[in-house]
């Protein structure tokens, strides 16, 4: 029997597509379009539905089903999609890294990169082709559950951050066994929802919108991303999975993306059963699809109703035919059909979580941390530690707590509860191993409580661990936030860190034994006490597996901290949103007893040395519109140690004839320098780095007065400036 040409691997993925869906039935191709989960029924989904996809099944069981696809119906294969978000947290013992929050820290795209390939490789092992992954969603309320998936709060830190984690999974082409898919989502507008509530209203006129919440996503389509994940909130009462304009006006026709759009978690059902924008699930088939969905994830009602609806005319087999054709060419282009990628299950064990793998874990861990105060105590800084600390006192409910530190989508997540399976012990390094076995090389002694727990009101063992920190010549105090605090469905309503914790720093410090404050939590949390008495705070966010180690490295001075904060800091709930890129017209600057100046501001970040800028030039100072902009700028380094420095580039219109915000990172770089090194670094900066939404969303660039600003963060005073004019 002669082969069908959608069997020749020698012919294009088009033409092998175009093959292909000639030979399918429309029922078979409704089939491409649904995602199911893999964890219920899956032998059954495959065989009365000849079902596209799954997700969260990992393993032996993909194989199986795979084989079963293969002898179904024309042998469509299927592809496999899981959350491996900063690693592939599902599979015991795979590399988890800091999460996507805590590595935007680091501002190296080469780090976020690296995680994305090898989580990719990993995930190849044990049977996954695609991962919903990375999250470019921009935050601006600190009470939304899901605020450490992301990147932070600026548009360009999450452009160049969302590029490096797709070239890092989908690698130099897809094709090639070693890439899966990537997935920008939640497209779009999802981290804006009102008061921070997850998948309810978005209030976002199409200005904003394409001002900070779209640009991310637009550099991945750029980068080539293969797959978008539709956002589950509406803006401005329509549903993202209902919205025409965005999935398929602007996203494919102004973009040019020509990839695949999935819905986020039965989306489809949710528009009517949750959202009450459809009588039925029925009737929302028509319009999610037509909108530019081309997978529907877990809506079992869907490929009834789809069927139903392209029986009774309302759902047009056009926009069928064109959402399988789409994931039929996704498969193709990924080798599906031809290797297969049959994961090597036997090579699991040597690839997954190796020592090539873990090396990265602790470069993240260490470029992520961000060190927000060192005070002087006795004339010297409080950290590093002095050859003077003989005793340590390790404190606090997340000193020696694996899950909190390795964070969401991980096991022990709302996602994966421990019954489905863990990491081993010996792969996570908490703060706790960490210090004890670095301390151990210098014959430090280390003493350790948990001293109290998160939740609760428990505080019995406030006074024991007062005891150690009164008995230590330095105590270092680990708080922070548990899983129960975070996630989808995790939404908060304070920030503080609770009674029990509070109580515990508050009875340290009365020691007057010096306090170091290590911060494991998945969001910037509301601290002004501990900003005002702790010696020394350094900010780890959840840092993956190494955290623990790289956390000890850094205490005693074995590397500097570099870490930037990709995101602002509250003082109380009530000065949320506290982003920098305000819009200047507030009348006030202060909330009640507190001004208006966050606690930390994106940017910023302490290392052991400090640097000097000068010589801020610019090549023009009258530009001519459409030419770029040149400015050069000296860093030094006027400490005694090596550092890094993470030089910043913001931008101001000064007078436009829309409101823009007052400064707008446009650039940034880091820069390594040994002690009393200088750099001259260069920044270019397009028309389109000058430019701001027009009313129409086009982009607009007004001649007039520009102010170039160039520094260590966001705040006034870090910052140089430069004046030009655009002619
Ligand atoms: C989340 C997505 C995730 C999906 C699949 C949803 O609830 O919003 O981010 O990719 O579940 O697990």
């Amino acid at each position: 029997m002669t082969r069908p040409p959608y069997l020749d691997p020698e012919l294009s993925p088009q033409a092998r597509t175009d093959d292909l869906i000639r030979r399918m039935s429309v029922e078979q191709q409704i089939g491409q379009m649904v995602q199911a989960d893999g964890r219920y029924d899956a032998v059954a989904q495959v065989e009365a539905q000849r079902v596209g996809s799954f997700l969260h099944i990992l393993g032996d069981s993909t194989v199986e089903l795979q084989k079963l696809a293969e002898r179904t119906g024309l042998g469509i294969p299927l592809i496999f999609g899981i959350d491996a978000i900063h690693g592939h947290g599902f599979w015991p013992g795979a590399a988890v890294f800091p999460t996507q929050l805590a590595l935007s820290c680091s501002w190296a795209p080469e780090l976020v990169e690296t995680m994305g390939r090898v989580t990719a490789k990993e995930m190849l092992c044990t049977g996954l082709h695609w991962t919903f992954s990375p999250v470019l969603c921009l935050t601006r309320d600190l009470r939304w559950g899901r605020v450490g998936e992301t990147f932070g709060e600026d548009p360009h830190l999450l452009g160049v951050l969302g590029q490096a984690a797709i070239r890092g999974y989908q690698g130099d082409d897809v094709s090639l066994p070693d890439s899966v898919l990537a997935c920008a989502k939640h497209f779009a507008g999802y981290s804006e929802t009102v008061g921070g509530k997850d998948a309810t209203e978005a209030e976002l006129s199409e200005r904003k919108l394409r001002t900070y919440f779209l640009p991310p996503f637009h550099e991945a389509v750029k980068a080539g991303c293969r797959t978008f994940m539709t956002a589950y909130q509406c803006i401005d009462g329509v549903a993202c999975a209902a919205n025409h304009w965005l999935l398929t006006e602007l996203l494919r026709d102004e973009w040019g993306f020509d990839g695949f759009v999935v819905t986020d978690w039965d989306n489809v059902g949710r528009a009517h059963k949750m959202q009450g924008l459809y009588p039925s699930v029925d009737a929302a088939v028509p319009d999610c699809v037509h909108a530019g969905n081309d997978m529907i994830m877990v809506t079992p009602e869907f490929f009834e109703a789809a069927l139903a609806n392209v029986a009774n005319g309302r759902l047009d087999k056009a926009d069928v035919e064109l959402a399988a054709r789409r994931l039929l060419h996704a498969k193709f282009a990924l080798g599906l059909f031809d290797h297969k990628r049959y994961p090597p299950l036997e090579r699991a064990a040597d690839v997954v979580g190796c020592t090539a793998h873990r090396q990265p874990l602790l470069d993240a861990a260490l470029q992520s941390a961000v060190l927000l105060e060192n005070r002087h105590v006795d004339g010297e800084p409080t950290l590093p530690l002095r050859p003077s600390v003989r005793r340590i006192a390790v404190l606090g409910p997340n000193a020696d707590d694996t899950l909190a530190q390795l964070g969401d989508w991980s096991f022990g997540s709302g996602q994966a509860g421990l019954k489905t399976g863990s990491h081993p012990r010996s792969s996570v390094v908490t703060v706790r191993d960490g210090i004890e076995s670095r301390a151990a090389r210098e014959g430090i002694a280390v003493d350790y409580a948990q001293g109290v727990t998160i939740l609760g009101n428990d505080t019995s063992g406030v006074a024991h661990a007062a005891a150690l920190a009164a008995n230590a010549d330095v105590a270092i105090v680990v708080v922070g936030d548990t899983l129960e605090q975070v996630g989808e469905e995790c939404d908060r309503s304070d920030l503080e860190l609770g009674p029990n914790q509070q109580a515990l720093l508050e009875a340290v410090k009365a020691t007057g034994t010096p306090l170091v404050v290590l911060l494991i939590n998945s969001k910037p949390l509301c601290i002004p006490w501990i900003a005002e008495n702790a010696d020394a705070v350094l900010e780890l966010f959840n840092p993956g597996m190494r955290g623990g180690e790289a956390a000890a490295a850094l205490l005693f001075g074995d590397s500097a901290p570099s870490g930037r904060l990709s995101i602002s800091f509250a003082k109380h709930l009530g000065q949320l949103p506290v982003h920098y890129q305000r819009i200047p017209g507030w009348h006030g600057s202060k909330h009640g007893h507190y001004d208006d100046e966050p606690l930390y501001t994106f940017g910023y970040g302490l290392t052991y040395t400090t640097f000097e800028y000068s010589d801020l030039r610019l090549e023009q100072t009258r530009v001519p519109r459409g030419r770029d902009v040149r400015a050069e700028v000296t860093v030094r380094n006027s400490g005694q140690v090596a550092g890094v420095e993470v030089v910043q580039v913001y931008v101001n219109d000064v007078y436009t004839s829309l409101s823009t915000p007052s400064k707008t990172l446009r650039g940034f770089e880091r820069v390594s320098l040994a002690p009393g090194e200088s750099r001259r670094v260069t920044f270019t900066l397009s028309a389109e780095a000058l430019s701001f939404v027009g009313r129409d969303g086009t982009l607009v660039l007004e001649p007039g007065e520009f102010e170039l600003m160039v520094g260590s963060s966001s705040r006034d005073q870090d910052l140089k400036r430069v004046r030009f004019e655009l002619t």
